[in-house]
Parts: structure tokens; sequence; C-alpha cells
């Protein structure tokens, strides 16, 4: 049976949501927040689930309206010191992905604090992908190993990225696209995909746990037959 130890999700649809309602985009990423703490901690009280990665802000983000941007800063900045009770209660270690060097200082230190103040938590690890691309990741992964002058071959290569997070069992997208937009790249190799229309707001623990359902009847064959 197939074990879901490490879900990904691209969290879209967050302006959507908030547009729908004649409400600022914004609103639709201060929804979406709350649903990131419902996902985890459902995810913390799963059996199987040990790795939960967000995509939460991505190199291409900064593309968008500076006023959402510094929304999006402030946002996770608050959360983070918001959310440490729920870390600490869920035992959740909290884990960044990404280039967080473009981000003020104080936003880096919240982030640094909370990574060490959660670092023996075993119930689940939740991982934010932060100024985060795929592509990105591998070029700084490439840089590492070539620093450490150490030969590179797929077992070991892993060991050069951001965090060690293992592979990805099932990627999620919600918000109806149907696209990878350049996240974990490398560890997607073989996980299976699911989208859903359901935009981020919306979504539910229930909606996860059907879609982990569905994941348990897929036949991974891994290339195999
Ligand atoms: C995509 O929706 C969402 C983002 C770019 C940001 C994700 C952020 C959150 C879920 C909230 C903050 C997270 C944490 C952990 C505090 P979109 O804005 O692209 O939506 P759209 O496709 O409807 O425009």
């Amino acid at each position: 049976m197939n074990r879901a130890r490490h879900i990904a999700i691209i969290m879209d649809g967050n302006g959507r949501w908030a547009q729908q309602r004649g409400m600022q985009r914004i609103k639709g990423h201060e929804k979406g927040a709350e649903v990131v703490r419902h996902i985890t901690t459902f995810c913390a009280n799963h059996d199987e689930v040990e790795v939960l990665t967000l995509y939460a802000f991505s190199t291409e983000n900064w593309k968008r309206p500076k006023m959402e941007v510094d929304f999006l800063m402030r946002l996770l900045d608050n959360w983070l010191q918001k959310e440490l009770p729920t870390y600490q209660k869920e035992r959740v270690r909290f884990e960044v992905i990404g280039d967080i060097s473009k981000f003020s200082k104080k936003l880096q230190e919240r982030i640094n604090l909370t990574r060490e103040l959660t670092k023996n938590n075993t119930k689940l690890t939740q991982v934010l992908a932060l100024n985060y691309g795929g592509r990105d990741e591998i070029i700084r992964a490439c840089k590492r190993a070539k620093e450490a002058n150490a030969p590179i071959d797929e077992a070991n290569f892993e060991a050069f990225f951001d965090a060690q997070i293992g592979e990805v069992d099932m990627l999620i997208r919600t918000g109806g696209e149907k696209r990878i937009s350049n996240f974990l790249l490398w560890r997607i190799a073989y996980a299976e995909l699911f989208f859903t229309d359901t935009l981020w707001p919306d979504f539910t623990p229930e909606e996860l746990a059907s879609l982990i359902d569905e994941f348990k009847k897929r036949h991974r064959r891994f290339g195999g037959i």
C-alpha cells in the first residue's frame, strides 16, 4: 500500500477567493494562512505523514505589486510568531527551503528562531518554501557540492539541497491550474500528482483525506512494471 510520507502543496487561489467575495486579494492570503494551520494540524496527527512542504512564496512572486509582497512578508512574520504555540503543541518541526537572504533581517531572524525553537519536535516537519524556485535550489546544491569538492551522484545530491526532506509522494495543486511552477523539481520525480479546482482558502482536511485515499489506490511503478 502506498504511504503518504511526504505531501507537497502548491497553495493556489487565494487572490481569486478574495476577489469572488469583493475583497482585496490580501484577504485571501489571510484566510489561506488559517488553512495552513488546519492542514498542518491534520498532517501532524496523521499516522503516515512525516513531511508537509508548502509553496508559500516563489522566486517569481516578487513581480507582484509591492503592496501585496509587503503584506505577505508581514503576514509571514506575524504568523510565525502567532503560530509558535501550535508548532509546539502539535510537535511540528519548522523548516525552510529557498533563499531567505533576500528577506528583511527581522524576518530572517524570526524564521531562524522558529526553526531553532521547534528543532526537537518529531510528529511532523512542516517545510515552507520561501523565495523558492526548484531550479534555483538545484543550482545552489551544485555550488555547495563544488565548494565541498564532492563528487555528485543521484544518491548523494540531496545532501546539498536546502533541507534534507526526501522525495515527494503526493504533489497537490489547488486552484484549478495544472502546472508544477518550478516547485521541488528534483524531489517530485516519482510523485503522484493531484489537481483540484478548490481554491486554497476553501481547502479542508476532509478534502486532503480523500486525496490521500485516492493516492492509496494508485499503482506506483517507479519505472517498473
Ligand atoms: C497563491 O495564490 C498563493 C501565494 C502566492 C501565497 C501563498 C500564501 C499563503 C497560503 C498564505 C501565507 C502563508 C503562510 C504560511 C503564512 P494566488 O495569490 O496566486 O491566487 P490567485 O491564483 O487566485 O491569484
